[in-house]
């Protein structure tokens, strides 16, 4: 990873998640109602064994990337290095990349699916189009993006999040069905779906999408 490319807000962000370590896992733990099983359960169907996937915020690995490696071959990411050394020893049939996604350069159409679970609400809102392309330009004609994104109409969020200084962004609801389209997709399912985190209810926007043939 190239320090100097990497935005400072982005570093925050992998600082925060350096210093929350097991605290975050144990958040996650207490979620109700998460959907995330059963956008993969549609994920699988759609892929083939042994498809190639990466996976951008990987965090810990578990349990997504774990679900995933049993069936796929997958690459994770995170810009966290405490984040990616707990991946590395949960899931080691993965592989993984300590490093920012926004500035990521990787081979056009090297992977079959890209996913990202509530990680691409940490991105400042200027890196999310180019990031969305990006996506694109990685995956294979037919390729599939699977992502859970923030709809809060957040410009810029920094503040202490579970006892570290932490940036949150995002963009209402349809601005994101917007830049998915415009960065090139196909959208396939674009839902809203509410659950419990331990402070209360959140809502998602799950997407999934394809690089068309
Ligand atoms: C809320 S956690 C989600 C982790 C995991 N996907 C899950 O659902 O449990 C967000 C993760 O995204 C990572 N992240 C945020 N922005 C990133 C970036 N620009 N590049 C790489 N990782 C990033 C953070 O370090 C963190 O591990």
């Amino acid at each position: 990873m190239s320090p100097e490319r990497v935005d400072p807000r982005t570093e925050l962000v992998g600082r925060g998640y350096d210093a929350i370590g097991a605290r975050f896992s144990a958040w996650r733990d207490q979620i109700v109602g998460d959907p995330r099983r059963a956008w993969e359960d549609e994920l699988v169907s759609r892929l083939q064994h042994g498809a190639r996937v990466l996976e951008l915020g990987c965090g810990t690995g578990v349990p997504d990337t774990q679900r995933l490696a049993t069936r796929f071959q997958v690459t994770g990411v995170d810009i966290s290095a405490e984040q990616v050394r707990r991946a590395r020893a949960a899931v080691p049939q993965a592989e993984f990349m300590q490093a920012d996604f926004t500035a990521l350069e990787l081979e056009p159409e090297s992977f079959d699916a890209v996913v990202s679970f509530y990680a691409f609400n940490h991105v400042p809102r200027q890196l999310l189009a180019p990031t969305f392309a990006q996506i694109n330009d990685w995956l294979v004609p037919g390729g599939l993006l699977m992502t859970a994104l923030g709809v809060g109409d957040i410009e810029a969020w920094t503040g202490d999040w579970l006892g570290a200084p932490m940036f949150f962004s995002s963009f209402p609801r349809d601005t994101n069905t917007r830049l998915v389209r415009e960065a090139g997709f196909e959208i396939i399912r674009d839902e809203l779906v509410t659950f419990r985190e331990p402070e209360g209810e959140v809502t998602f926007q799950w997407v999934l999408a394809m690089r068309p043939v």
